[in-house]
C-alpha cells in the first residue's frame, strides 16, 4: 500500500494540523427573545434552555454571552396580543419595547453586533408575515409596513436588519428607505431561501406567532426547490443585501454549498428552532452526548459552506471552546 489516508489521523497534533473547517464563536449569532415587563425569564418548553427574557434580566445575560465570546446576537420580539393588529403598527410605534430594547442593549454594549427581525408576524393579529386582505397575503402592500419597521429599528440603533418575510422586492425597498433617512451603513441580511419548513414550531411558540389561518407557502419556498434558491440570492444580492441567509441549516446543507458557490456574499445559516430541539430532546434522553453531537453539528453547517451560523446553542459552544472541551 503507497497511499494510507491514516497516516494524516495518526495523532491529535496532525489531526488539528490538516483539519479543515474551524468554527470560531464570532462566526455564530445567538437568537434571544425579548418580552415585555420586569424580572421575566420565562422558559420556551419547546426549546428547553432557552427563554423569553425581560430586558433587566437580558442585559446580564448579554454580559455572559459576551464573557465566553459571543458578539452577535438576533433578537425577536415576543408582543402581547393586546397590541397585534392586521397592520402590524406597533411594530414602528416609539412605544415599542422591542425598540427601546434595542437602544438599551446598544447603550450597554456598544461594540456588539445587533441584528433584528424585519417582518409583521410577531405583531400581526393573523399571524402571517405580511398584511392578509380578504384571506390574500399581500406582496406590496405589506412593503410601506416592513420600510417603517427597518427605519425605526435602525433609529434606536440596530446594526443589521433581516428582512425575514421570503415575499419579493423586500431588500431594494428596505435598502432606499433606509439610505433616505441616513442609515447608510444599516446592512441586510436578507432570509434569501427560507423554506415553507415544519421546523419552525419552537419559535412560534416562543413568540405566540403562528398563523391564524392557511400557511406560509405562498411566500416561503418549496423544501423540494433549489435551482429557485439561486434565483431568490442573485435577486437579493442585485437588490443591495450584504448577506444571504438559507433557513433552516441542517435540512438544507445542499443550499447551503449553492449558494456559497453561487455568490461572493457572506452566506448565513439559520439553525432554526426544530432542528435545535430535536438535539436537545435526544440529549435529554440520553441517546446522545450534547457535548459531541452538539458541535459536529454546528461544525457541519460550517462546512456545507456558511460563514455564520445563527444557533440556540451559540452561546454553549462558546462556552466548550472556552472550557477547552472543543479545539478551535
Ligand atoms: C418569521 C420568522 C420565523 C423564524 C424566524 N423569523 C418563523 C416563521 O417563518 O414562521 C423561525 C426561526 C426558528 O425557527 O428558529 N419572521
Amino acid at each position: 500500500m503507497l497511499v494510507r489516508p491514516r497516516r494524516n489521523r495518526i495523532s491529535k497534533t496532525i489531526r488539528e494540523m490538516v483539519k479543515e473547517t474551524i468554527l470560531r464563536p464570532a462566526n455564530l449569532i445567538y437568537p434571544l427573545f425579548i418580552v415585555e415587563g420586569k424580572q421575566i425569564k420565562s422558559e420556551v418548553k419547546s426549546l428547553p434552555g432557552n427563554y423569553r427574557w425581560s430586558l433587566d434580566m437580558l442585559i446580564p445575560e448579554i454580559q455572559e454571552c459576551i464573557n465566553m465570546g459571543i458578539q452577535s446576537f438576533i433578537l425577536f420580539p415576543s408582543v402581547d396580543d393586546s397590541f397585534k393588529n392586521s397592520t402590524a403598527t406597533y411594530s414602528y410605534n416609539e412605544k415599542n419595547f422591542y425598540l427601546k430594547a434595542i437602544s438599551a442593549i446598544k447603550e450597554e454594549y456598544p461594540n456588539i453586533c445587533l441584528i433584528s427581525d424585519v417582518a409583521m408576524d410577531p405583531y400581526s393579529s393573523d399571524g402571517h408575515d405580511g398584511y392578509v386582505r380578504d384571506g390574500e397575503i399581500l406582496n406590496d402592500e405589506t412593503l410601506p409596513i416592513l420600510g417603517k419597521m427597518a427605519v425605526a429599528q435602525a433609529e434606536a440603533g440596530i446594526d443589521i436588519v433581516g428582512p425575514s418575510d421570503m415575499m419579493d422586492g423586500r431588500v431594494e425597498f428596505i435598502r432606499k428607505e433606509l439610505d433616505k433617512e441616513g442609515f447608510k451603513n444599516v446592512g441586510i441580511m436578507s432570509y434569501s431561501a427560507k423554506y415553507a419548513s415544519a421546523f419552525y414550531g419552537p419559535f412560534r411558540d416562543a413568540l405566540d406567532s403562528a398563523p391564524k389561518e392557511g400557511n406560509k407557502k405562498t411566500y416561503q419556498m418549496d423544501p423540494a426547490n433549489s435551482t429557485e434558491a439561486i434565483k431568490e440570492a442573485k435577486l437579493d444580492e442585485s437588490e443591495g443585501a450584504d448577506y444571504l441567509m438559507v433557513k433552516p441549516a441542517l435540512n438544507y446543507l445542499d443550499v447551503i454549498q449553492l449558494l456559497k458557490q453561487n455568490s461572493n456574499l457572506p452566506i448565513a445559516a439559520y439553525h432554526v428552532s426544530g432542528e435545535c430541539a430535536m438535539l436537545t430532546a435526544a440529549c435529554e434522553n440520553g441517546w446522545l452526548e450534547y457535548e459531541k453531537a452538539m458541535p459536529e453539528t454546528l461544525l457541519s453547517i460550517k462546512r456545507a459552506g456558511a460563514d455564520i451560523i445563527l444557533t440556540y446553542f451559540a452561546k454553549d459552544y462558546a462556552k466548550l471552546l472556552k472550557e477547552g472541551k472543543i479545539p478551535l
